[in-house]
């Protein structure tokens, strides 16, 4: 496991959310939170197994999202998966940015295509698979509710019996097919501690053999 990952596994015991920043379709930068739903392939948050590799820090991280197939940030993310994420721990007063590739993983029925040459990157998990553990262990029956409700950002708004607040499991087709998993490739990471005087500050990069690489560097 790249240190890396054991710092920000150590800050997730307080609750925050990230902010996800990539480029709109049109190329602007756009910016929304999320909610970290674990690693994929991570046994404690799942029941499945663990990605694991020959070499320790070799290992590919991917950190695992919801969002839905009809919001704006789909066809951006499609177009450049470029992202970077922005997270703030208050309580242990760090900031981590993580920088990578966003694997979207719609429903597949959709038609909308990714960029050429944006592969998933781990061979021995299917990305279909892996669709359905995020839907079926990642996600409460309150937020699954979500899915079902009418499309998100458009207007004019829907009545309120257009958005059901008890989840039934005749649901799930019409939300399965707007779940889209959205899995982080994390490429860098960028973490600052304010907690400590001078502030504590490091960089993990991945070398040309794709190992992790970790550098202090001036706060
Ligand atoms: C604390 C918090 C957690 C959120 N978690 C998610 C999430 O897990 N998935 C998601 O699609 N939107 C989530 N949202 C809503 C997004 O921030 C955003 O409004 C929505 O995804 C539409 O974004 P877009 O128009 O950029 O596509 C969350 C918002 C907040 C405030």
């Amino acid at each position: 496991m790249p240190s890396w990952r054991k710092y920000l596994t150590s800050s997730l015991n307080a609750a925050s959310s990230p902010v996800l920043a990539s480029l709109g379709k049109d190329n602007t930068p756009q910016v929304r939170m999320l909610q970290f739903r674990g690693f994929i392939g991570d046994r404690s948050s799942t029941g499945q197994r663990c990605v694991s590799h020959d070499e320790d820090e070799q290992e590919e991280c991917l950190l695992r999202f919801a969002t839905d197939l009809r919001s704006e940030k789909i066809p951006g993310l499609l177009k450049d998966p470029r992202v970077e994420l922005c997270w703030w721990f208050p309580e242990t007063q760090e900031q981590y940015r993580l920088r990578g590739l966003a694997h979207l993983v719609l429903p597949s029925t959709t038609e909308m295509e990714q960029e050429k040459g944006h592969h998933w990157p781990l061979s021995d998990i299917s990305p279909d698979k892996e669709r359905l553990v995020a839907w079926r262990h990642c996600v409460s029956p309150a937020s699954k509710l979500l899915w079902t409700w009418p499309h998100p950002g458009h207007g004019p708004r829907a009545s309120p019996d257009s958005f059901p607040d008890h989840w039934q499991d005749d649901m799930e087709p019409q939300a399965l097919a707007n779940f889209v998993l959205c899995a982080i490739q994390v490429q860098r990471v960028d973490l600052v501690d304010l907690s400590v005087r001078p502030p504590d500050h490091r960089i993990w990069g991945k070398t040309a053999d794709q190992t992790w690489e970790e550098e202090e560097v001036n706060p």
